[in-house]
């Protein structure tokens, strides 16, 4: 059975396997109107969600299928206190794939422990969200033509964005990619996601200011504040504004730059920049449809797990100190961490005595 938790599940050239179905499904689309027919897909959305639960749905319908599944926890038994692993047996029942979503992170990954079909994820609280990136992979192919050499503005939360953790993590294996990453202090990109860049050899910049950076780039990932992650409302209403692309910040923008974002976009992006030949945050909705689409027939037809290197994973006796992973409710669930052995420290890649990351959230236990 073959699970897709994080977009680093898949290889480079499963990657580009997927662009080439969805590019063959995107010219074709009633070669593959029957492909899923008998199958179920379940959308189990914990959250809420417009674009990735219909996608997911309207991507099954297409290709002949069926869907069941629901949207909001308080429709389903978590309201009641069912467990996450008691809630995904139960639906492998009823469904031959599981799209789930929910706001804690490392959600999807002790799904898998009682999961009897595929599951993927569609959004864990902050941390991942991999069809989000096979939607940006598509784009930027089809927009920039090319998933190498190019240099990605990403703007706005970068800590709580789980578009940006999955993007990234997707288009630092291609070569010669560069991230300028721009945000508040307070939403800076995830520690372990910068060693990450850091070991792949990646070039990355911090940076705070928009108008500084938008000339340089070739493509501008703009993402919502995400209100929902803030543990403070004084913090979220201080940031919420903190960059707003507008067409006096687009005429600093290189000509063939584009403008993508995972939506909902809250104000972030001026209406006025939608006429922008630029913008591509509505083409990027279409292909994550056709991605999607690409992804059921490739999860639902294939039998064996490639063999992967797995990272060592151990007990410590101790609790993950994220208050948002999987792992601080789930009755039973064990804690489980993975030993690191560098962080940034000012910039730059540090040995440490080691230390532990959560295998379900990622935080880096302190
Ligand atoms: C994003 C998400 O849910 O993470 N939306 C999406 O799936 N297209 C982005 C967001 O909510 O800001």
């Amino acid at each position: 059975m073959r699970h897709l938790l994080s977009i680093t599940d898949l290889t480079v050239e499963e990657l580009e396997e997927l662009l080439s179905s969805a590019a063959d499904i995107e010219q074709y689309p009633e070669k593959y109107a029957q492909r899923m027919a008998g199958k179920i897909l379940a959308t189990l959305f914990f959250e809420p969600s417009t674009r990735t639960r219909l996608s997911f749905e309207a991507a099954m319908l297409e290709l002949g299928g069926h869907v069941t599944g629901f949207a909001g926890a308080s429709n389903s038994s978590a309201s009641k206190g069912e467990s996450v692993r008691d809630t995904i047996r139960t639906v492998s029942c009823y469904a031959s794939i599981i799209a789930m979503r929910h706001p804690l992170e490392g959600a999807p990954w002790a799904a898998v422990q009682s999961a009897q079909v595929p599951v993927i994820n569609a959004g864990d609280g902050g941390h991942h969200h991999p069809t989000q990136t096979l939607a940006d992979l598509m784009t930027l192919k089809k927009e920039k033509g090319r998933l190498d050499h190019l240099k990605i503005g990403m703007c706005g939360d970068l800590r709580f964005g789980r578009t940006v953790h999955s993007l990234m993590e997707a288009l630092s294996r291609y070569p010669g990619n560069e991230f300028v990453l721009i945000s508040p202090r307070e939403l800076r990109v995830p520690g372990n996601l910068l060693v990450d860049l850091a070991e792949a050899g990646v070039p990355y910049r911090e940076a705070e200011s928009l108008e500084e950076e938008i000339g340089g780039l070739d493509a501008l990932y703009m993402t919502r504040i995400q209100q929902e992650r803030f543990f403070s409302v004084e913090e979220y209403l201080r940031l919420k504004d903190s960059y707003i692309l507008d067409e006096e910040k687009m005429r600093l923008a290189p000509k063939d730059m584009i403008v993508m974002h995972p939506l909902p976009r809250v104000n972030e992006i001026d209406v006025k920049v939608d006429n922008d030949p630029r913008a591509c945050y509505f083409k990027q909705v279409m292909y994550g449809k056709i991605m999607r689409k690409a992804l059921i027939i490739k999860l639902l037809s294939e039998t064996a797990l490639p063999a992967k290197p797995g990272r060592v994973q151990i007990t410590t006796g101790k609790q993950c100190k994220n208050p948002r992973c999987i792992s601080s409710t789930e009755q039973g669930l064990e804690p489980l961490f993975y030993p690191v052995h560098q962080v940034m420290r000012h910039g730059r890649l540090t040995r440490i005595p080691t230390k532990y990351v959560c295998a379900y959230c990622d935080m880096e236990q302190v």
